[in-house]
């Protein structure tokens, strides 16, 4: 299906299968695809790496403001796909552990956090085709997207696909942990004054507890069809 060159905005929760989805729309209308989350997870993997933390888990904001100006962090083409790294060293592994995960809500909750991806993504967007999923994409990144979507699902279903995903990785970790992680993450991710996670009016929801990524496509191309009028097959 050829569509015409706009932008997709995936927001929502974690663990929704924002990602796979973009994914698989981008593969399906060959649009660039970017995980907003991953620049959030190397930022963090950054921020642990150079003992930033204190033992509290607090963050030193002066030193992580400093570190941004020189930080060289990016997507880069792999044989694999779009991998995400730190100069040429490839972190798309060390970004997905419970460690990182742990920390990356109150690491994105910093302004000059976000402003520093904030500026990055802006650049993707200026030759549209792309589709990106994140917290603030339809809301803060991308206000005019000609599609924004806000994906949700049952709090139990995403724990359940976290842990699998992760398990996957070689990562075990009980049920209970990725619930409370999610939850935590939700909270912060909702409630942080810079640009919290919230639906936009002109988004459209996407319930996709009981939905598998094959009916997730029926969906978008319904919708795709009925706002683009004539796209070609
Ligand atoms: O999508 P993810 O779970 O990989 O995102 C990791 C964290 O990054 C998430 O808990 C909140 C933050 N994030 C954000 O604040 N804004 C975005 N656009 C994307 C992610």
């Amino acid at each position: 299906m050829h569509i015409p060159d706009i932008i997709i905005a995936i927001d929502g929760y974690s663990s929704t299968g924002k990602s796979s989805f973009a994914r698989l729309i981008a593969s399906e209308f060959s649009f660039l695809y970017l995980d907003s989350g991953a620049m959030y997870r190397g930022i963090t993997l950054m921020a642990i790496e150079n003992g930033f933390f204190d033992a509290g888990g607090n963050a030193d904001t002066g030193r992580l403001s400093a570190a941004l100006q020189s930080l060289d962090l990016h997507f880069s083409n792999t044989p694999d796909g779009s991998k995400t790294f730190i100069g040429d060293r490839c972190i798309e592994k060390e970004i997905r552990t419970m460690e990182v995960s742990a920390k990356v809500s109150p690491i994105s909750a910093i302004p000059c956090v976000r402003e520093f991806v904030d500026m990055r993504l802006r650049e993707f967007g200026k030759r549209k085709r792309v589709v990106m999923d994140g917290r603030d994409i339809g809301t803060t990144v991308f206000p005019d997207a000609e599609l924004k979507i806000f994906m949700t699902a049952d709090l139990a279903v995403r724990a359940r696909r976290r842990a699998a995903e992760m398990a996957s990785r070689g990562e075990t970790v009980s049920l209970e942990t990725v619930v409370e992680n999610l939850r935590e993450r939700d909270y912060i991710d909702s409630h942080r004054e810079t640009s919290p996670l919230t639906k936009a009016a002109d988004a459209l929801v996407l319930d996709n507890s009981r939905m598998t990524l094959q009916d997730q496509m029926v969906w978008i191309r319904g919708i795709i069809r009925e706002r683009f009028g004539n796209v070609s097959d």
